[in-house]
C-alpha cells in the first residue's frame, strides 16, 4: 500500500533504523498455539479458533461456556462487529463463524475428541435477530476411533503459518491435492479448482475492477479504512480488524507502520494504493478455488465456512497460501452488476457463489497474522 509514503519517508527512515532493527526483534501478541494449553478443553479450543480466517479479521464471535457442563459451549455473533457496508446481509459474518467451527472441530479431534456441533439450535435467523441467536451448540465427547472426515482430519496447526497477502510466484496443484479440495464438496456445497488460463484471467480482471471498485465507493471504503490498523499501536490497542503483517516482512512492516505514524494516508490515497497493490498481486495468480452452494441458507453459509477453514488449513499445510477475494461478491448496491456478471458465469439461478479463492505460493513465509483479540474478550461465562 504504501510506496507513495515511503517514498516521501526516505530519509527520515534511514534515521530510523535502529528504532525499527529493536522493533523487530519484539513481537506484539501471542501467535497460535503460543498459549499454555488451558485445563479447560473448550477454552484450549477457542485459543485455537480465534485464528480462523475471518472477513476483515472482524472476529465475529462470541462463546458462551456452559456454567454446568464442562463439556459444553455456544457460539454467538458479536454484533459490535459486523461490517454493515461492505457485508449488508452479514453473510461473509456467518461464514467466518462457520470458519471458528471448523478449527475447533479439527483441533478437537486432535486432542483425541469429537466436538458434536449443532447448527442453529434455535433455528435459521435474519439481520434483525442475528445478536441473540445461538449460531451453534459445542458439546465435546471423547473420540471412539481417529475421525476421519475431511474437514475434521484437516491440520489446525496450518494456521501457525500466516496468510501471505502479497508476494506471490504462480501455483501448480497435482491432481491428488485438486481431488482432495474439491472432495470438500457436499450435496449443497460445490468446490471446484479453477485453472484453465482462460477463466482465471477473465477472474484476475474481475476480481480488480471490484476491488477498485469497493475502494472507490464512500462507504465501503471508509469502512474498510477505519477498519485497518494502520500502526502497531493500533494493532495492538484494538487487535482486531486489517492490518500489514501478512503483506511484508518484518523489516519492511516496521517501516510501512512507522512511516503511516508519521504521514498518514487520506482515505482515497489507502485506496489507490491498495488498489495498485492489489492490482500487481493478481498477475501472480494463475488458479482459483469457486465456492458455490444451491442454497444461501445460514445454515449453509456456516458449512460454507467450515468447508472453506478445512481447504484452507489444507492448502497451507502443502505451502500454499489460499487468498479469498470477496469483492465482486458482496452485496452492497453499487456491487451489483459486477455479482451478477460473476454469476451469469459461473452459476444457476438460485445458487449462490459463496467464495472465491486465490491460490499462490508465496515467495517468503516471513508474515505474521493480523492481530487477535484475547480468549477473555470472546469468552464469557453464562
Ligand atoms: C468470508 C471471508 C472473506 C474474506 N475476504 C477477503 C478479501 O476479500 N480479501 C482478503 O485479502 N482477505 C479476505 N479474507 C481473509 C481475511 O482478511 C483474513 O482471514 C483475516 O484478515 C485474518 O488474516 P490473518 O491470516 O493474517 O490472521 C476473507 C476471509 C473470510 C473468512
Amino acid at each position: 500500500m504504501i510506496s507513495v509514503v515511503l517514498k516521501a519517508a526516505r530519509p527520515r527512515v534511514l534515521l530510523l533504523m535502529p528504532l525499527l532493527i529493536a522493533g523487530c526483534v519484539t513481537t506484539a501478541g501471542l501467535d497460535p498455539g503460543a498459549a499454555p494449553l488451558s485445563d479447560d478443553v473448550r477454552i484450549a479450543l477457542v485459543d485455537w479458533a480465534r485464528w480462523a480466517q475471518n472477513a476483515h479479521n472482524i472476529q465475529p464471535w462470541r462463546v458462551e461456556l456452559d456454567p454446568v457442563r464442562a463439556d459444553r459451549f455456544e457460539l454467538y455473533v458479536d454484533t459490535d462487529r459486523l461490517l454493515p457496508e461492505t457485508d449488508p446481509p452479514a453473510r461473509q459474518i456467518t461464514i467466518s463463524l462457520g470458519n471458528f467451527l471448523a478449527v475447533v472441530e479439527a483441533r478437537a479431534a486432535q486432542l483425541g475428541l469429537r466436538a458434536e456441533i449443532d447448527l442453529l439450535p434455535d433455528g435459521e435467523f435474519d439481520l434483525a435477530d442475528i445478536r441473540d441467536v445461538s449460531v451453534a451448540e459445542v458439546t465435546l465427547v471423547a473420540a471412539t476411533r481417529p475421525d476421519t472426515e475431511l474437514s475434521a482430519a484437516a491440520a489446525p496447526d496450518a494456521i501457525t503459518r500466516p496468510t501471505v497477502k502479497y508476494h506471490y510466484r504462480r501455483a501448480a496443484l497435482d491432481d491428488e491435492l485438486v481431488r482432495r479440495i474439491e472432495g470438500y464438496s457436499t450435496d449443497l456445497i460445490s468446490i471446484a479448482v479453477v485453472s484453465d488460463p482462460a477463466e482465471v484471467d477473465w477472474l484476475n480482471k474481475l476480481s480488480v475492477e471490484a476491488f477498485a471498485l469497493e475502494m472507490s465507493t464512500e462507504a465501503t471504503l471508509m469502512e474498510t479504512y477505519d477498519a485497518t490498523r494502520m500502526t502497531r499501536r493500533q494493532r495492538r490497542e484494538d487487535p482486531y480488524g486489517l492490518s500489514f503483517p501478512g503483506n511484508f516482512g518484518p523489516m519492511m512492516l516496521r517501516i510501512v507502520e512507522i512511516s503511516s505514524a508519521l504521514f498518514p494516508q487520506s482515505p482515497e490515497a489507502f485506496g489507490r494504493t491498495g488498489t495498485s497493490i492489489f492490482t500487481k498481486s493478481m498477475e501472480e495468480i494463475g488458479i482459483y478455488v469457486l465456492v458455490t452452494t444451491a442454497d444461501n441458507s445460514r445454515r449453509t453459509q456456516l458449512e460454507t465456512g467450515m468447508r472453506l477453514q478445512a481447504l484452507w488449513m489444507e492448502l497451507q499445510s502443502a505451502g500454499y497460501v489460499a487468498l479469498p477475494n470477496s469483492q465482486a461478491l458482496q452485496e452492497y448496491p453499487e456491487m451489483t452488476p459486477l455479482y451478477e456478471r460473476i454469476h451469469a458465469r459461473y452459476v444457476s439461478t438460485g445458487e449462490t457463489i459463496q467464495m472465491l479463492l486465490a491460490v499462490a505460493e508465496p515467495r517468503s513465509w516471513r508474515r505474521r497474522h493480523s492481530p487477535r483479540l484475547e480468549v477473555e474478550d470472546i469468552v464469557v461465562t453464562r
